[in-house]
């Protein structure tokens, strides 16, 4: 019989028990459940409202369960409600009376939205953890090609010169804001739902601020039926990892592209790539395929978590039951794409001639061209007219900025003169774009230094 059971009078169908127990998604949670119970019962007792003999039987045996669960030896009824049915049952199983008062002045309801929190906790402590070596991932390898010559793209078509490094630390910052979102999703996470009851409080002296400090909160939520019904902390955290895989993806695709032959910008290492059933030639980018695809899930995920919360009435109601199953696969997804992008990334390997190759076609010194005249006074828009009929000419004679006679040039303005070889030459382009923010090497290594000082910062406040 269902521990409710009380003003029932039968058995509840065993397909509904099935429709209605979220047990094979939320035993998951059964350490939070468990450190929840231990912090509840020793404030209980604190407190008067058990005794010191049922605080002890509860110490003594949820510790034991959890290790149990942990290691295999206490399976779980796939028949309990939920995790927190199961776990009170099997305790009362094992201490009679002292399991029975473990629930007083408490609900499933603040039971719930606690474990959620501490489960989450845990989980973007590990998520900010992968993002961090993600960021310094691209560091190192941005490092390494602070002076690697690339064509930077717009509209995916060949614009100015950069660098490889430039590219890579401008994931570098997207990745850090992720880590700065989680940190303050975190923050406003991080207070107690406990004390809550199942919406309205409850006429035992807890004190809802012991169970709060004891399990790491800032604070309690300071209203209970906001406490049980809340679930903005999942909505804001399945934003966050969805802003994050947008960023996974789109390098997912670059790395993609720059896989092709068409680009070959990149090889990747063996152990993370894939090969064809057919195809004896093939070697496959999956990972960034999966990473790309998988960016969809987490997304869906958000939606669910919005169209679930819409229109709710106040406190609790069973449809956010349905919040576990998808923030569960938005942080499980997140890690895994992390824990896979990184390695690949930390091993694939640049290909500089390629690059450059790349940068010296496709006129992606024609900005510099003209900006060469506009330093010698002609004004811009007619720097801007010249350079482009430039182009025209080259484009017609199968040649490049780089390759067209002295004469040329003087044709089309007077002011060009042998220093202009020098000024379009791609080093001087990159090197010359000197501002902060800039691919200029030196402005490169200052980026990273940037990056590194902020993760460090960040990994110190936030818990990483
Ligand atoms: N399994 C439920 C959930 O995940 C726990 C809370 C149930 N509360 C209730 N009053 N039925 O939301």
């Amino acid at each position: 019989m269902a521990m409710w059971a009380g003003r029932f009078q039968k058995e509840l169908d065993p397909r509904t028990n099935d429709f209605n127990s979220s047990i094979r998604f939320d035993a998951r949670m059964f350490r939070e459940d468990i450190t929840g119970s231990l912090a509840h019962a020793a404030m209980l007792a604190k407190q008067g409202i058990i005794s010191r003999e049922d605080l002890e039987a509860i110490q003594d045996q949820l510790p034991k369960i959890c290790q149990e669960i942990a290691d295999g030896t206490l399976a779980i009824d796939p028949n309990a409600e939920d995790i927190h049915m199961f776990v009170e049952a099997e305790l009362t199983a094992r201490v009679g009376d002292a399991g029975k008062r473990l629930h007083t002045g408490r609900s499933r309801n603040d039971q719930v939205a606690l474990d959620i929190r501490l489960y989450l906790r845990r989980e973007m402590e590990e998520i900010s953890k992968l993002a961090g070596e993600f960021v310094e991932t691209l560091c190192d390898l941005a490092e390494k090609n602070a002076e690697t010559i690339m064509p930077g793209y717009t509209h995916l078509q060949r614009a100015q010169p950069i660098t490889f490094g430039h590219h890579l630390m401008a994931y570098a910052f997207m990745l850090l804001r992720d880590l700065e979102r989680l940190a303050q999703t975190r923050a406003r996470m991080n207070y107690s739902p406990l004390g809550s009851g199942a919406l309205a409080t409850t006429t035992h002296p807890l004190d809802r601020y012991a169970t709060a400090a004891a399990l790491g909160f800032d604070g309690i939520v300071e209203n209970s039926l906001d406490g049980v019904s809340d679930r903005d902390f999942c909505l804001e955290l399945a934003s966050d990892l969805s802003i994050l895989m947008m960023h996974l993806s789109r390098f997912s695709e670059e790395v993609v592209l720059w896989c092709s032959w068409e680009f070959k910008f990149v090889e990747l290492d063996d152990a993370f790539a894939t090969g064809s059933s057919i195809m004896p030639q093939k070697k496959n980018p999956d990972i960034t395929e999966l990473v790309r695809g998988k960016t969809g899930r987490v997304y869906g995920d958000l939606m669910t978590l919005l169209t679930m919360m819409k229109g709710l009435p106040l406190a609790y109601n069973k449809d956010m039951q349905e919040d576990k199953e998808a923030i569960f696969d938005a942080v499980d997804t997140v890690k895994l794409c992390l824990e896979t992008v990184i390695p690949m990334t930390r091993t694939m390997r640049p290909i500089p001639e390629n690059m450059r190759a790349a940068a010296a076609k496709g006129f992606i010194n024609a900005t510099d061209c003209a900006d060469y005249l506009a330093k010698k006074g002609v004004p811009f828009r007619a720097a801007y007219k010249i350079t482009g009929q430039l182009v025209a000419r080259c484009i017609d004679q199968g040649l490049t900025l780089e390759t067209l006679p002295l004469s040329e040039y003087r044709q089309a303005s007077p002011v060009f003169e042998e220093d202009i070889y020098q000024a379009i030459s791609l080093e001087t382009c990159v090197k010359g774009r000197n501002l902060p923010g800039g691919p200029a090497p030196d402005q490169v290594k200052a980026q990273i230094a940037t990056a590194r000082k902020t993760l460090a910062a960040l990994k110190e406040e936030a818990h990483v």
